[in-house]
């Protein structure tokens, strides 16, 4: 392997240009050159790459966001997309991929190596969390001390007025950053699609927390729950089975993906990094570079796309015992 491209694809995740700069350095450390794709897989079947040198990453590991710009490609979903992207790799003489991103931009990797046996893998970027073959994915340790930011502040308010909010927050179809920030932020109930609270046990949850003495409220929702209903609906369901409450939404949306990294997820980053290019430089490939039990670990790409990542179920019961 003399080149290896690096690109970004789907949503993207604080942390993600860290990653970036640890493949790009990891590069130059073995000598071997790399290029950057913009927009991943629709820069790459527009043959957009540029040379990234070590020093051309420089100043990146503290910016959120990802600097080659990211894109959840339709066209890459085509076998002409496709056989576009690799006439433009094998003119530009790359021998190998490192893709940065989630569970989407990892089938379109497994894809492509099935059909032309171009050496791919993968480092989990995306702050849901919800990738199996590691604790952690890129973005999700910022994303939560960024809602739980939010939340202390709603807390504030909320407090003032006596009033019960409905705060929902990102995760697709994972509760994961949902059940983190509900026991981190200290929420009174947090509703994960993982686990069907109902509607009855809300209520007699909010009830009982009245009667506790409680006078403020938080419940966290995650935008995937199962309840049926969204954030302003269950606020009109409670205000219409419960006078005690006043109620507000926030639906903290987008900006729960941008932020300047933690210092957790620059260094997750610049670890992926490293293993993700000397993996390819051993001569492995369709593997995801994760993190098991602290030590970083490869999971095969096709396991990573598949298996599920499951819900601390300890973490669940710990929010149960808070919320008392
Ligand atoms: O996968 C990351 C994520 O932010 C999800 O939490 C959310 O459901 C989705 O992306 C939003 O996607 P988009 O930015 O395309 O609206």
């Amino acid at each position: 392997i003399k080149k290896i491209a690096v690109f970004t694809s789907g949503g993207d995740s604080p942390g993600m240009n860290a990653a970036i700069r640890s493949v790009v350095r990891t590069c130059a450390f073995h000598n071997i050159e790399c290029v950057g794709i913009y927009r991943g897989y629709e820069g790459m079947i527009e043959g957009d790459f540029k040379p990234l040198t070590a020093r051309s990453v420089k100043d990146i590991i503290n910016k959120g966001g990802t600097f080659l710009k990211s894109a959840r490609s339709k066209a890459f979903m085509t076998k002409e997309g496709r056989k576009k992207a690799y006439d433009n790799l094998v003119a530009e003489q790359v021998d190998a991929l490192v893709v940065i991103g989630g569970d989407g931009s990892f089938t379109g990797a497994l894809v492509f190596n099935e059909e032309f046996g171009f050496p791919v893998m993968g480092i989990p970027g995306t702050i849901d969390n919800d990738i199996y073959g590691t604790s952690h994915t890129l973005g999700y340790d910022t994303a939560l001390n960024t809602v739980v930011d939010c939340i202390d502040k709603i807390r504030d308010t909320a407090s003032s007025h006596n009033r019960l909010f409905f705060v929902e927050v990102m995760g697709r179809d994972a509760g994961h950053i949902a059940l983190n920030v509900g026991v981190g932020a200290g929420a009174e109930e947090i509703l994960i699609p993982e686990e069907d609270l109902g509607l009855d046990r809300l209520l007699e949850s909010l009830r009982r927390s009245k009667q506790s003495g409680k006078s403020s409220s938080i419940v966290v929702v995650a935008e995937g729950d199962k309840t049926g209903k969204n954030v302003f609906e269950l606020k009109d369901y409670v205000e219409q089975n419960m006078s005690e409450y006043e109620v507000r939404v926030s639906v903290l949306g987008h900006m729960q993906r941008g932020g300047s990294p933690s210092c957790f997820d620059r260094v997750l980053a610049s670890r992926m990094g490293v293993t993700a290019v000397e993996s390819l430089l051993e001569g492995k490939s369709n593997y995801m570079v994760g993190l098991i039990k602290d030590e970083i670990a490869l999971t095969p790409l096709e396991q990573a796309v598949k298996g599920k990542s499951e819900i601390d179920q300890e973490l669940i019961r710990v929010s149960d015992i808070m919320t008392t």
